[in-house]
């Protein structure tokens, strides 16, 4: 099934189009559209709690991270087969095309798959199976980071991760997200102990609705090589400090920030500060589907709301490919693309 609406027509950052950049924070899950929800609920014989593409829109109003996840949760019951997940992802890999992306890491959460019956090898070839076209058919390279659920258990991580490990080669990190507060980090200890030891680089969720102390044990407990959001890290001090002397990237998602309500309007978003206080911030779309935006909605987003010049642009989209696990020689490649971009 190809992708069943056309791209939007992304926001021109300068003459040539949007900046080039890459996508650090993606919930492959959260880019499932609603025209592609109904069209999979009627290939598997799903019904879905909603009568049409504009009454589910309309479900899209959250008061907070957990008000979403109830949402994003229930619209996955559409995923069934290889044939869905590898839908969704060139449904996705269409859409950031058209937004500059040119390289992309992307999440999934095979818990969310597996209790509902769907084997973890049905999600992970259909996944990969429309990202090894990725580079071919969109001109994007891409990454796949598998992300544990907080809020299940630290025996339910171990048990992903054991049933995931004959696939280890298409995964190049773990992560930690969904229900943050009450969760920390230090949980999930031995899994990523277990993901380092197999060689994968870790990153994990922390300071978007966790306090600062999430971030720390995040770094010093899970060893992150990245932290997802972290926006909470300006409440310390010390934390800020670690995070620029380290240059620990952040990835920070602006207009998920806003419909969550971890910050009030984008004017007011820390993202300035943050830039300005050192740290190595990214900009990405969390789940663009649900959020209002992709990547390049989310750079014009904040160019309008926060009045950032072309050069911090260009700041963000260097510091996207900085951030990204990237090999060096196709990294140096894409920064010396952001570097000529706009300029003849
Ligand atoms: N899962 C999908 N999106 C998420 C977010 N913004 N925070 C935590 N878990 C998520
Ligand atoms: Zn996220």
């Amino acid at each position: 099934m190809p992708p069943t609406s056309p791209a939007p027509d992304p926001a021109q950052n300068a003459a040539d189009g949007p900046f080039p950049k890459a996508e650090l924070h993606l919930h492959i899950e959260g880019t499932l559209e609603p025209e592609l929800a109904f069209a999979l609920a009627e290939r598997n014989g799903v019904t879905l709690p909603y009568a049409t593409e504009d009454e589910l829109r309309r479900a899209y109003s959250f008061s907070d991270l957990q008000s979403f996840l109830n949402l994003y949760y229930a619209l996955m019951a559409v995923l069934r087969t290889e044939d869905d997940f590898a839908d969704l992802t060139h449904a996705y890999l269409a859409r950031a095309q058209a937004q500059g992306v040119r390289h992309a890491e992307i999440f999934f959460d095979p818990q969310a798959h597996t209790a509902r019956g769907v084997p973890v090898g049905t999600v992970i070839e259909g996944l990969t199976r429309a990202l090894d076209t990725a580079e071919e058919r969109y001109g994007i390279t891409t990454r796949l980071i598998m992300c544990f659920l907080r809020d299940e258990s630290a025996e339910s991580a171990l048990a992903t991760f054991e049933a995931a490990r004959p696939y280890l080669d298409r995964i190049t990190a773990v992560g930690l997200d969904s229900a943050e507060v009450g969760h920390p980090p230090s949980k999930f200890a031995e899994v990523y102990a277990l993901a380092r030891e197999a060689g994968l680089k870790c990153v994990a969720h922390a300071g978007e609705e966790g306090p600062p102390s999430y971030v720390w044990e995040a770094l010093d407990v899970l060893g992150v090589d990245r932290v997802d959001h972290g926006v909470r890290c300006l409440e310390d001090e010390k934390l800020v400090a670690r995070l620029v002397a380290d240059q620990v990237p952040l990835t920070v998602c602006p207009l998920s920030n806003v419909r969550l309500r971890v910050i009030g309007e984008l004017a007011d978003h820390p993202l300035p500060a943050m830039l300005e206080a050192g740290l190595l911030v990214t900009v990405n779309s969390d789940d663009p589907a649900y959020f209002g935006g992709y990547a390049d909605d989310n750079f014009t987003a904040v160019r309008d709301a926060l009045n950032l010049d072309e050069e911090t642009l260009r700041t963000l989209a260097r510091n996207s490919f900085r951030a990204s696990f990237l090999d060096e020689p196709t990294r140096e490649a894409y920064l010396k693309e952001v570097e000529a971009h706009g300029r003849g």
